[in-house]
């Protein structure tokens, strides 16, 4: 058992008063608040150890290129890939899937097929779109049930030895549903597809094995996990990473550069070019051992009582709906309220201090497939409480006595 209180400690933010009420912070999927220690650090590492990294051999800058790279072990632990130059840091889960998208282009033939779920993101979606453009390849949609869930027997009929990547998320970020990616992904290389997890809104909740899982690429950002903003990592077993041109060209990822020709470094420095976010990726590594310490069994069994205390509490509201009914569920719920803008019920329920996303969450096409202009969403983190949910279901009531 969490003890929660104790865990709120950690967030100064949580105590802040919002519009003179106290905050309630359901915004955890835009992204998630972050512990005083993963704050701590980052003041640590431009008091401290600051200077620019695999480029000096002064004091600082080892100590801060060491920081890094223990940083990056700490990360291909957290998720069992097998080396660590498996391990890319990147500005996020955006920059992860171009990088990869940009590599395709050089890899896939016109007719070639990409299979993409009609659960993503628009950051999953776009940049295949726009590979396709490119290449002249097929881009074919994975569809969905009125539950939120993808259609298996559809997905097995849409594969073929045309089918040469298949990209899904492990969570839908709209609606919280957890995708059964080990199927897929067994299913995509019986016909010799890669295959790209979008795993941004799982990590949060979820120690992702990449091994185990046996994807090609699995893609996250930090931010999400009580890490800072612009960072993130992309995974790609060490085969396909090698067979992938670089994505930017710049310094730290090459070996030699003359006029007329430049080799490139080997992996993982390959596709670092330029001076990344360093305390960023120091700090991401500090916000892992943070959830480690809470322990991801704790977490889900925590997150899985407020989903079930939400999802009851709400649909005691006459006319409200929840979107993403399947049964395997992350700590989200997407809901309407019958002939009101979800916009309206966001702004008032925000004047009483709670934070949740209203809009199409990014994800149009799941919008356009309910018919919907977008939803409430709630999204739940460790440290949120029964009590936090019932002063959403009061405010959304209030919101719903004046708007109708
Ligand atoms: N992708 C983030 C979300 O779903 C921003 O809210």
């Amino acid at each position: 058992m969490l003890d929660i209180q104790k865990i709120r400690a950690d967030f100064p933010i949580l105590s802040q008063t919002v519009n003179g009420k106290p905050l309630v912070y359901f915004d955890n999927g835009a992204t998630s608040q972050k512990p005083q220690i993963v704050i701590d650090a980052i003041e640590k590492y431009y008091q401290e150890i600051n200077a620019n990294i695999h480029r000096g051999v002064h004091t600082l800058s080892q100590l801060a290129t060491d920081a890094y790279e223990i940083s990056r072990g700490k990360v291909q632990q957290h998720i069992n890939a097998k080396f660590t130059h498996e391990v890319l840091f990147t500005p996020g889960t955006t920059h992860g899937i171009n990088l990869v998208t940009n590599g395709f282009a050089s890899i896939l033939k016109p007719g070639d097929e990409v299979l993409v779920s009609a659960l993503e993101h628009h950051s999953n979606i776009v940049p295949w779109q726009m590979l396709c453009e490119k290449t002249g390849a097929v881009l074919k949609v994975i569809p969905m049930n009125e539950d939120g869930e993808l259609i298996m027997d559809a997905f097995d009929a849409l594969l073929s030895e045309k089918t040469k990547v298949v990209t899904v998320n492990h969570i839908s970020n709209a609606l919280g549903i957890i995708n059964p990616i080990k199927y897929i992904i067994e299913k995509a290389h019986a016909v010799g597809a890669a295959v790209l997890i979008d795993g941004a809104q799982a990590v949060p909740h979820l120690k992702p094995d990449v091994q185990d899982l046996d994807c090609d690429f699995y893609v996250f950002s930090g931010h999400k996990m009580c890490g800072p903003t612009g960072t993130g990592i992309l995974y790609g077993k060490e085969a396909w990473l090698n067979k992938l041109p670089p994505y930017q060209g710049g310094g730290e990822m090459i070996k030699e550069v003359t006029f007329e020709k430049t080799t490139y470094a080997d992996l993982p420095h390959k596709f670092e070019a330029g001076t990344p976010n360093i305390a960023g990726g120091i700090v991401l590594g500090t916000a892992i051992d943070y959830l480690n310490n809470i322990g991801f069994d704790n977490i889900q069994e925590h997150e899985e009582e407020l989903l079930e205390y939400a999802t009851k509490r709400l649909l005691e509201i006459e006319g409200l709906r929840i979107y993403g009914t399947g049964k395997n569920k992350a700590s989200v719920v997407s809901f309407n309220i019958d002939g009101i803008h979800p916009y309206d019920i966001g702004s008032i329920i925000d004047k009483l201090g709670i934070a949740v996303r209203t809009g199409h969450h990014c994800a149009q096409p799941i919008m356009n497939f309910f018919c919907i202009p977008g939803t409430i969403r709630a999204s739940f983190s460790f440290y949120n409480t029964k009590e936090e949910i019932d002063l959403m279901v009061d405010a959304v009531k209030k919101a719903k006595t004046m708007l109708s």
